[in-house]
């Protein structure tokens, strides 16, 4: 018996697991709600086998997300995890899932239920779904017709309004034969999720008027009735009334203009009183400037005449001054009996320049090269100072010659004494028979008993050498500001001078020469 038992479990095991492959079917049309009422959303299996230890689930497909509608699983509803808005809302017949219609109802429709739901049914070894589209309409409240009254050309203003439509409705205006009349304005609102929509109409003939808000197949329609007595009456009423405001419109407006002129008149008078006040203070004021003006003109000439005899007074001293400085410098020329100095023809003497010298053909011009001639050494010849002697020497009265050391940057001249030296490391210095100024870069100096460093103001282009033969003088000059640059005073001479350039010792990277002016 209990072997028997066992075995027809077996058997019927087996058929259901091969029972087990279903179909989920639902409408193939969109379900159809109305707000407030209930829907059934269809879902069932095929062949129609029991569901009841299935898991049914239905969960809205067209939300973020798709959140659960209802869910019946392990033999009850499990329904914690539900959109809120659902709540006690939905419903599955245990007695209609045994015979596999999973279909949902659905209470108390809103509008927010609209949308696309899936019915979804899994048994242990097999699932499938169908999608069910729910459309929701809502029936809004019965139109409303409100008279706005008249316009002035006799026309009757309606307005019709109704609310609480889903989706928007059409409104229209029929005359008593049903014939439609176009409305002049249209509105459409929505509140959350529903529309109301106002029309207005004006009316010319009086008969009755319906208004008529439609939705597929819902239909609200309001009427009203407009008679030729109060069409007339009203007309009158309306037209009498208007020109009666009219009338007291203009004259209040005249009322307010006099008015506003005279407060206008008023204020005017008052601003101008304002301005001629002032006016009277802004030529005060000018007054005053005036005579400020006057004493400032007065100071100013005051001061004029002070400064021009202030000019004159200097100009008169400065006369004074520079007549007593010419009688001054008169006397001391008469006092020192200057006589012009000579100017001499100076010409170098090729035979005493250093090898590494070059004396131009004329004698005129000294350069330096960087390699030795080939001459012969001599006794006159300088062969560690690079310098060079003139060709005549001078033992009277005063001479005076120029060298041009524009561009040189190594420089020595003056005059030497016939018996200098001019062998080896030569000083340059009256004690070797040497009187002269030099340029090292940018210093100069001369050798008196002790080394003077000259500071010159600008570098001399040329460089005038007087000798005051008797006075035991020698003087050298920037000739172009015709300044002093340095004299030896003092100095007894008892033999010839010569005139003496020279580019530095040894060696010169400067090739420019010096140049004699005549
Ligand atoms: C399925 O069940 C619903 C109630 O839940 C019922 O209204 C509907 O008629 C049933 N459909 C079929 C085909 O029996
Ligand atoms: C309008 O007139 C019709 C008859 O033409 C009447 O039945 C209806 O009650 C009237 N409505 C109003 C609001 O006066």
């Amino acid at each position: 018996m209990k072997f028997i038992c066992l075995t027809l479990l077996f058997v019927c095991g087996i058929t259901d697991s091969r029972s087990e492959q279903y179909e989920v079917v639902g409408p193939a049309d969109p379900v159809f709600a109305v707000a407030g009422e209930d829907v059934i959303l269809p879902c069932s299996v095929k062949p129609s086998i029991s569901v009841v230890d299935m898991r049914v689930e239905w969960f809205r497909l067209d939300l973020k997300d798709s959140p659960l509608v209802h869910l019946y699983d392990d033999h009850e509803d499990r329904n914690t995890d539900q959109i809120q808005s659902y709540r006690g809302r939905t419903k599955l017949t245990l007695q209609e899932l045994q015979t596999g219609n999973a279909s949902l109802k659905l209470s108390t429709v809103r509008v927010s239920d609209e949308g696309l739901y899936k019915c979804f049914i899994q048994s242990k070894s097999w699932s499938d779904d169908v999608t069910v589209d729910v459309s929701v309409e809502a029936v809004g409240r019965p139109p409303v017709i409100t008279v706005d009254g008249f316009d002035r050309s006799g026309g009757l203003h309606l307005q019709c309004e109704s609310e609480g439509w889903y989706p928007e409705p059409d409104l229209e205006w029929l005359d008593s034969e049903g014939v439609s009349l176009s409305s002049e304005t249209t509105e459409t609102h929505r509140n959350t999720d529903r529309f109301s929509v106002k029309h207005t109409i004006i009316v010319y003939h009086s008969g009755k008027i319906h208004c008529r808000v439609k939705l597929k197949d819902h239909m609200l329609e309001t009427q009203i009735n407009t008679t030729n007595n109060r069409f007339i009456s009203w007309r009158t009423s309306v037209i009498l009334s208007s020109v009666l405001v009219v009338l007291v419109v203009i004259a209040g407006i005249l009322i307010a203009v006099f008015a506003l002129k005279n407060r206008a008149h008023i204020q005017l008078q008052d601003e101008h009183r304002k301005i001629q006040h002032a006016h009277d203070q802004l030529q005060d004021e000018h007054r005053k400037i005036q005579h400020a003006h006057d004493q400032l003109q007065d100071e100013h000439r005051k001061i004029q005449h002070a400064h021009k005899q202030l000019l004159q007074d200097e100009k008169r001293s400065i006369q004074n001054e520079k007549s007593t400085i010419q009688h001054e410098r008169d006397q001391l020329l008469q006092s020192q009996k200057i006589i012009p100095p000579k100017a001499v023809k100076v010409t170098l003497d090729a035979d005493t320049a250093h090898p590494r010298l070059i004396v131009s053909d004329d004698g005129k011009q000294v350069r330096y090269v960087n390699r030795l001639n080939a001459v012969d050494e001599g006794n006159n010849r300088f062969d560690d100072y690079l310098g060079v002697l003139g060709k005549d020497g001078f033992s009277s009265e005063s001479f005076y010659f120029e060298v041009q050391v524009k561009d040189q940057t190594k420089w020595g001249l003056g005059v030497a004494r016939e018996s200098s030296n001019r062998k080896g490391g030569i000083d340059l210095s009256p004690d070797d028979g040497y009187w002269t100024v030099r340029r090292f870069n940018e210093k100069y100096s001369a050798l008196d008993s002790s080394d003077v460093s000259l500071s010159l103001r600008v570098e001399p282009q040329r460089v005038g050498v007087f000798v005051d033969y008797e006075k035991g003088l020698v003087s050298f000059y920037d000739v172009k500001s015709m300044s002093l640059i340095y004299s030896y005073t003092g100095q007894s001479f008892n033999e010839k001078l010569y005139p003496f350039v020279g580019l530095g010792y040894r060696w010169n990277k400067n090739s420019t020469p010096l140049i004699i002016c005549d």
